[in-house]
């Protein structure tokens, strides 16, 4: 086992703290895949199941992974779409995916000697990284865009116990930020940069195949930093080589349009441009450099995949869809896979027999005053009958 650049492929210790090459790349865990374990038989689905493929030991967990895999029918048949599932990240203990990137990253914090550990946040990943600080007994930093995470997210963080770092900008300077400051200090980065991360997250891979036992067509993923889709890929690409599975699915990647440099460039075949201001009522994709972009890039282009844009609308009208057919409530940025779905089964792009994973990556309850403030609200009524007669057939 060890690290591995992306781009040039110079290989670096296990153990060595680094988070990208000298060349700059990105690096990623090799995992010895003759030594792991065919555990797929369907039973017992948790994350730490798959612990031969992981690169740390369980040193700090809080039952992470293990979350539903839905069939959605109602979704399915307005779509057309026979065989349409739906994998609720949500469920996680913080209520969103990167609880599994943080049980691997932060044990490996531990494994490391690390006292202190930060991230740049959206808001999922601070509370996340808090949470399971909190558990290990780290000190915790989250550096956020200041007034732009969801109010559920900044509460999260708060009662974690991190130290929260607000900045006049993004969460891209919030990232700068970030990285500066591990250099510079004994403390451990948890980004999605951190390769560790992308570890704990391919087992959303491992978990839709154990559940199926089938590998699905199409895998449908919201796209922000880039590293879920990238550690997803990763997972099904691991199962191929270690030859337990014959195929792979096709990852498509879903932008908000204000903050989709990667599909912008995928959909023009132009050349990737990041975005200065990215803008988009999914806060939490909203992200105008990814980091991991060439990463998802080549998710897509190895499994035979692609990216999709979505309007603000269509996510929000798709997070109502999602929830008032199928009783499942996720944040914007998730439904931003739902809207995905939508236009691509109206454009025919995926086909009705296909079997498609939707992932969606976090609780809605994360984000509660987007519902409130685009709703309206009745006024309070009097107690009595008839005006509550009167009010009940509005
Ligand atoms: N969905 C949710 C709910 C997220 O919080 C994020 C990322 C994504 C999708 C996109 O995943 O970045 O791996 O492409 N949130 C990060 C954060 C950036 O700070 O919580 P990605």
């Amino acid at each position: 086992m060890y690290l591995k650049c992306k781009e040039c492929g110079r290989e670096y210790s296990i153990n060595e703290v680094r988070y990208t090459c000298d060349c700059t790349g990105l690096l990623e865990v090799v995992i010895d895949l003759k030594k792991v374990k065919d555990v797929f038989d369907g039973k017992n689905v948790t994350l730490w199941k798959y612990s031969s493929f992981l690169p740390t030991e369980k040193k700090v967990s809080l039952k992470e992974g293990g979350t539903p895999l839905y069939r959605i029918r109602n979704i399915g048949k307005i779509t057309g779409m026979k065989y349409l599932f739906l994998k609720n990240e949500g469920a996680n203990p913080t209520g969103s995916f990167k609880d599994r990137g943080m049980t691997v990253s932060v044990s490996k914090a531990i494994e490391l000697g690390f006292e202190k550990v930060m991230c740049a946040s959206t808001g999922n990943t601070a509370a996340s990284m808090a949470a399971y600080s909190a558990a290990a007994g780290l000190k915790s930093y989250v550096v956020i865009p200041g007034g732009k995470i969801a109010v559920g997210k900044l509460a999260q963080a708060i009662v974690y116990g991190a130290k929260v770092l607000p900045i006049k900008g993004n969460f891209d300077q919030a990232f700068e930020i970030v990285r500066k400051a591990t250099q510079e200090m004994k403390i451990y980065l948890l980004n999605s940069m951190n390769p560790f991360r992308l570890e704990g997250q391919k087992t959303i891979a491992f978990e839709i195949y154990d559940v199926l036992q089938t590998i699905p067509d199409n895998i449908i993923i919201p796209v922000g930093n880039a590293g879920n889709i990238t550690a997803v890929w990763k997972g099904f690409k691991e199962l191929k080589s270690a030859g337990i599975v014959k195929k792979t699915p096709k990852m498509i990647g879903i932008q908000a349009e204000g903050a989709s440099p990667i599909a912008q460039a995928w959909k023009n075949g132009s050349s990737y441009k990041p975005v200065a201001k990215p803008e988009t009522v999914a806060t939490a994709i909203r992200i105008g450099r990814p980091v991991n972009w060439k990463n998802a890039w080549r998710a897509a282009e190895e499994s035979g995949g692609f990216f999709e844009i979505v309007t603000d609308k269509e996510i929000l009208s798709a997070q109502r869809l999602l929830a008032s057919k199928e009783g499942i409530f996720v944040e914007p940025a998730s439904a931003a896979s739902v809207a995905g779905l939508l236009k691509l089964c109206a454009a025919e792009t995926i086909k009705a027999d296909e079997l498609t994973v939707l992932i969606t990556t976090g609780h809605g309850l994360k984000d509660p005053n987007i519902v409130i403030e685009t709703s309206e609200l009745m006024e309070p009524i009097e107690p009595n009958m008839e005006s509550f007669k009167k009010a009940m057939e509005l």
